[in-house]
């Protein structure tokens, strides 16, 4: 991680959902909040937008959830970003995000993340870097599954040049998942607006999607074997994850998806913001390593 300029890209987290895969963990509380081993879970999504260099960020959330996310994460100044919020009054569908952030997106090209994605990669965030520096068309990510039904998916020719995407398919052409990690140039909008709701009545990322692929402005990058892709949406995807970011952490003793730390590394807060931070964590575990983080740098 190296400071860097910042990205032209806005960011949008999808935070909203009932979660009822995960009742009753999320009957008051919303599943994004849920802990993935030593941090809420949205952490890791806002973490992957920040190595894409994007500091300008909404955060969509339910009525109910959006004073709970906002106590949690504030206004992103203590990171050096910003953080906004707005509300999805009912689970439209993911390409209504678009259409809720239309006044923050404001013309200018957007990555949205959906706030249940977990991604660990080495050499991630140049990848991210990579989309987020393309200023025409959308990019998508492309992960083999065991189980694309589940997912959108997308399929290809024998050049490797994507052929088409379809929504949880019954006969999955590819084993290729498309992750809910996205970058739209600014055409994003009217597209959304263009869309009509699908059967299960919400409008579709993989008819977003599918719109840039037939303007031939579809990237379609593969995250290969080395990459972690976690969702997180029922009890055993979430211990899943949990565990798996434990093991790293503890073979390590560096921490995923460490905003501080991210926000450090990256240039958007100095020595004296980082010691501070850590000195609100008290005399916590997660303080002792935002203090090793700062004694390494210096
Ligand atoms: C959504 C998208 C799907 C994508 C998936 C990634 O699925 O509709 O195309 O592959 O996220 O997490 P959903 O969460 O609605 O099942």
């Amino acid at each position: 991680m190296n400071a860097s300029a910042e990205s032209t890209y806005k960011g949008i987290i999808l935070a909203g959902g009932a979660g009822r895969r995960l009742l009753p963990l999320t009957h008051g509380v919303s599943k994004q909040l849920m802990p993935v081993y030593d941090k809420p879970m949205i952490h890791y999504p806002l973490s992957t937008l920040m190595l894409a260099s994007i500091r300008d960020i909404l955060v969509i959330t339910t009525p109910r959830d959006q004073a709970a996310f906002e106590t949690f994460l504030g206004d992103g100044s203590q990171w050096g970003i910003s953080l906004s919020y707005a509300v999805q009054e009912e689970p439209k569908g993911i390409a209504q995000a678009f259409l809720i952030g239309e006044s923050f997106i404001a013309e200018t090209p957007v990555s949205l993340i959906l706030g249940d994605n977990i991604f660990y990669a080495e050499g991630l965030a140049d990848k991210l870097s990579v989309a987020a520096e393309r200023t025409q068309g959308a990019t998508i990510f492309g992960y083999y599954v065991t189980d694309p039904e589940r997912y959108g998916v997308v399929s290809f020719d024998a050049a490797g040049k994507a052929l088409d995407i379809v929504e949880k398919p019954t006969e999955p052409k590819s084993h290729y998942a498309v992750t809910g990690l996205y970058f739209y140039d600014k055409q994003v909008v009217d597209i959304a607006k263009s869309l009509r709701p699908s059967d299960r009545g919400e409008l579709e990322i993989t008819d977003v999607n599918r719109a840039y692929l037939e303007r031939e402005q579809l990237a379609v990058e593969i995250l290969g074997r080395g990459t972690a892709w976690l969702d997180t949406g029922t009890h055993d995807s979430l211990l899943d994850a949990a565990v798996f970011v434990r093991v790293i952490e503890k073979r390590q003793g560096l921490k995923i998806a460490c905003p501080e730390e991210i926000a450090y590394r990256m240039g958007y807060i100095t020595d004296r913001e980082l010691e501070q931070l850590a000195a609100d964590f008290g005399e916590s575990g997660y303080a002792r390593y935002l203090m090793a983080v700062l004694r390494e740098e210096r």
